[in-house]
């Protein structure tokens, strides 16, 4: 498709962020399901049920848009999903895994922050407000997810972790 107008740029980024939300949906799972302190576990279930929220914002977004949910394969996300699989498959000690999948997620937060944000005044300049309201609910969201990841990283404790 190419990109002539501020239309397409907003329906470029909603395909893209669409995709990258339902792989979070997945990676998200994955990080749960590998994080054994308890209230890092939580954080990453939590803020998967605030993904799939979002997904069906995205939704309502496309329909305001008066096009189909479509993806468009978001390699960024991608990337990092790529990158965190490798480290996984090096095998690290439980404790050095707890915390990086902390900076796993806090790196997919920034992009996400990154394409609401870019998305907003796209959707503003097309004067689909409720549909900008939408993207601010999901930009939000993104915000407290990476703020409450980052205070749990700077509290963890790493005395299990050998220095050296
Ligand atoms: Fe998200």
């Amino acid at each position: 498709m190419s990109i002539d107008t501020i239309h397409d740029l907003f329906e470029h980024g909603l395909e893209d962020i669409y995709h990258a939300e339902h792989q979070l949906v997945d990676a998200l799972e994955d990080l749960e399901g590998n994080t054994e302190r308890e209230e890092i576990a939580s954080a990453f279930a939590e803020h998967r049920e605030e993904t799939r929220q979002q997904i069906d914002r995205l939704e309502e977004v496309f329909d305001m848009f008066g096009e189909p949910p479509e993806k468009e394969e978001c390699e960024g996300i991608e990337g990092l999903i790529e990158e965190y699989e490798q480290f996984t498959a090096e095998d690290p000690d439980q404790e050095i895994l707890d915390y990086h999948n902390m900076a796993a997620a806090e790196k997919t937060e920034h992009y996400e922050i990154a394409a609401y944000g870019n998305l907003i005044p796209l959707a503003d300049q097309l004067g689909m407000d409720d549909a900008a309201d939408l993207l601010e609910e999901n930009l939000r969201e993104e915000q407290d997810a990476l703020d409450e990841l980052k205070e749990l990283t700077e509290q963890f404790e790493m005395e299990a972790i050998p220095a050296e």
